[in-house]
């Protein structure tokens, strides 16, 4: 999909995803020294404004200007607290790249990104990890989609994709598909999450 139809999904409802984070992000990141965290395709930034109250200063990157305008809002509205540690981006990932070695948790969280844009984006998002750091990335099982899904999963950029371009600077730490707890379990009830450290 591209900006305009991101903005245009967006646009056509007042909220389109959770305002609560991610369940592969709370069981991931909770308890762990907050630093710089890059949340990849935020959308109206549940997670974002989550990673912040934990401590985190917050990079929230997403495509479509409707999303990330939102989330500043809410962020503003609901968290004012610490509004000021997320920086709210407007961004194609596919095209543009986050800065090298600067974030400890880079984190997509069903990032829609199709795997006709090459492997670019993803080494871009691998780079940006600092060293010590994490990416997280989690999908949607794509076993658990109806046939008459409205798009196809296997046109879409999945963890395992990301898994196969780890080198030996990384250090595999979960790879696994596992139940949803939390809202939109009924529409997706498994996650694949894969959790992977820079070591070098
Ligand atoms: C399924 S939503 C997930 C949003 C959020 N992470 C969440 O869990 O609620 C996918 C997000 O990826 C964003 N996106 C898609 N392609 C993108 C791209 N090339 N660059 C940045 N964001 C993109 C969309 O605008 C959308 O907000």
């Amino acid at each position: 999909m591209s900006a305009q139809e991101w903005d245009e999904r967006y646009g056509g409802q007042e909220r389109l995803f959770s305002d609560n984070p991610n369940d592969a992000l709370v069981a991931e990141v909770a308890g762990t020294a907050p630093g710089q965290a890059l949340d990849v395709g935020c959308g109206e930034g549940g997670d974002a404004i989550w990673l912040a109250r934990q401590g985190w200063k917050v990079t929230a990157t997403d495509i479509s200007r409707v999303a990330v305008e939102r989330g500043a809002k809410i962020a503003a509205d609901t968290a004012p607290e610490v509004a000021d540690d997320i920086a709210w981006v407007r961004a194609d990932l596919a095209v543009e790249h986050p800065p090298a070695r600067s974030f400890d948790l880079v984190s997509a969280q069903y990032f829609a990104l199709k795997k006709d844009r090459g492997e670019e984006p993803l080494r871009a998002l691998l780079a940006a990890v600092a060293p010590g750091g994490v990416l997280l990335y989690v999908g949607h099982d794509p076993a658990g989609f109806p046939p008459d899904a409205e798009f196809d999963p296997a046109e879409y950029v999945l963890p395992g994709d990301v898994a196969k371009l780890l080198d030996d600077d990384w250090q595999v730490e979960v790879d696994e598909i596992r139940p949803r707890t939390g809202e939109g379990k009924q529409d997706h009830p498994h996650d694949v999450v894969l959790k992977a450290r820079r070591v070098r």
